[in-house]
Formats: structure tokens, C-alpha cells, sequence
């Protein structure tokens, strides 16, 4: 199936829809894994999801989360690190068992990393493989970190990061060159590999990216093109980003 485009009248509208869905494979599938993402983006969805979690019960106690990836060298503690953002935004608010939640280390040692990515390659697999992936589009066409280059067979590892990557984290960091220069990231294969991949994108800031997602044969150049090859993906917009 060609990839799905959802548009609806507000952001609210659509993350309400994409949290319900989510709330309906947890309820259907308690042992659920879930593949997170940070960024702006998402926060309205992971928001529902506590409302969910509050009001109706809905029980995220033997869940699993993945995340798309982490910075390198920041501990999983600093203020900065997307760990630290998870806890803020969702992981704090639910009741999620802190060992089901999973993101890359980015302090492990550079003798390490290979094994690291493997394993956590690995633990996505052995908790029976990620049911719903949730992703954000960056200014470059990025995915995760999957920055421009990054081609459609690439799994868990280490990456640069673009200087569009950092201008757009500087605000949050207190300036660029406090932005870390590489992060690792889970694949764009590792992405396809979930039963069914979300997209989402809201606001006019993010209509060209959404134009070019869809008018792009999939290719490492717009790496969110990628998208396109999965059998159940959505690109879930508000208007203005359809616009
Ligand atoms: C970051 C993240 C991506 C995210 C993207 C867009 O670099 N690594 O996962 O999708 O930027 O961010 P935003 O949702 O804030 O526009």
C-alpha cells in the first residue's frame, strides 16, 4: 500500500487520533513495544497518552519503548540528553517500568559501540520487534538521525550530525557550540522493520518537507522518503502543513 496521507483540521485533531491508536494496540496488545521519538513534534501525542493513562487506566506497565536515538556524550542524566526529554515528557507521567524504556548511551565507549548497536538492535528483536514507530521530519529530510546520505539499508550506529541538526538543537542547548556533533541513531532498515510507521507533521514550517516526503521517489538524498516503501505508513498532517 502507497504511503497513506491523513490530514487533519488541527495538530490537535491528529495527535489525538494517533494517541488513540496507540492506546488501542496497548489495550489490544499490552506487551506492545513502541519506537518514541523526540522533537516538538510528538509532544501533543505523548501528552494524550498521559491524559489516557490518567483518566481511562490505560495501563503501560508491561509495554516496551524504543527511541529513535540519543546524542553522544551527554549522560543519561544531563538536562539535554533526549533520555532526560523522555522522562519529562512521558516516561515521569505513565507507568512505565524504567527498564522497558530503551534509548542509545551515547557515553559508551568508542571500543564499545559496535556492540552497543548491535545489542540494541538486538533487544528491539528479542522484545518481539517494534509495533509502531512514531517520527518527526527534520529541516533536512531527516529521520531519527538518518541525515541526508543515509541509504535505505543502514541499522543502529553512530552519525554526525548535520549542521542544520545543530542550528535547529542551539536554542535548546544555549548556543551551537554546545550542541553535540554526533549522535547515535537506529536505521532507516531498523525503521522499516516496524509493523506500522507514523509520521507526523505540523504547522507551515514543515509543509515543504511535507510536499517533498511525498513527491520523492524514496532515495537517501530525503531520507524520510523512505517511508514510502513501507506497507503501513501514514504521514499524519495538520492543514497547514498540507498546505
Ligand atoms: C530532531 C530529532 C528527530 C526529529 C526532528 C524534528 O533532530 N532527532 O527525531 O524528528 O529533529 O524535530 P521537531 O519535531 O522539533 O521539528
Amino acid at each position: 500500500m502507497p504511503l497513506v496521507f491523513e490530514i487533519h483540521a488541527t495538530r490537535a485533531d491528529a495527535e489525538r487520533v494517533v494517541a488513540e491508536e496507540i492506546a488501542a494496540l496497548v489495550r489490544a496488545k499490552p506487551t506492545a513495544v513502541l519506537g518514541l521519538a523526540t522533537g516538538d513534534t510528538p509532544t501533543g501525542v505523548y501528552r494524550e497518552l498521559v491524559r489516557l493513562h490518567r483518566e481511562t487506566g490505560l495501563d503501560f506497565a508491561r509495554v516496551r519503548t524504543f527511541n529513535l536515538d540519543e546524542y553522544c556524550a551527554l549522560a543519561a542524566d544531563d538536562a539535554h540528553s533526549f533520555r532526560s526529554w523522555m522522562n519529562a515528557q512521558l516516561f515521569g507521567h505513565v507507568n512505565l517500568a524504567p527498564a522497558h524504556t530503551h534509548l542509545p548511551d551515547g557515553t559508551v565507549a568508542d571500543a564499545e559501540l559496535e556492540r552497543h548497536c548491535r545489542a540494541y538492535e538486538q533487544a528491539t528483536e528479542d522484545a518481539g520487534g517494534i509495533d509502531l514507530q512514531l517520527l518527526g521530519i527534520g529541516r533536512n529530510g531527516h529521520i531519527g538521525f538518518n541525515e541526508p546520505g543515509a541509504d535505505v539499508y543502514t541499522r543502529t550506529r553512530r552519525v554526525e550530525l548535520h549542521a542544520w541538526t545543530r542550528a535547529d538543537a542551539a536554542h535548546a542547548f544555549g548556543g551551537i557550540e554546545r550542541v553535540p556533533t554526533a549522535g547515535i541513531t537506529i536505521g532507516v532498515a531498523t525503521i522499516l522493520a516496524a509493523r506500522r510507521v507514523r509520521v507526523l507533521a505540523f504547522g507551515a514550517r514543515k509543509a515543504p518537507l511535507v510536499a517533498r516526503t511525498l513527491a520523492t521517489e524514496p532515495d537517501s538524498a530525503w531520507p524520510a522518503s523512505f517511508v514510502r516503501l513501507h506497507a503501513d505508513a501514514r504521514l499524519v498532517v495538520d492543514r497547514a502543513a498540507a498546505r
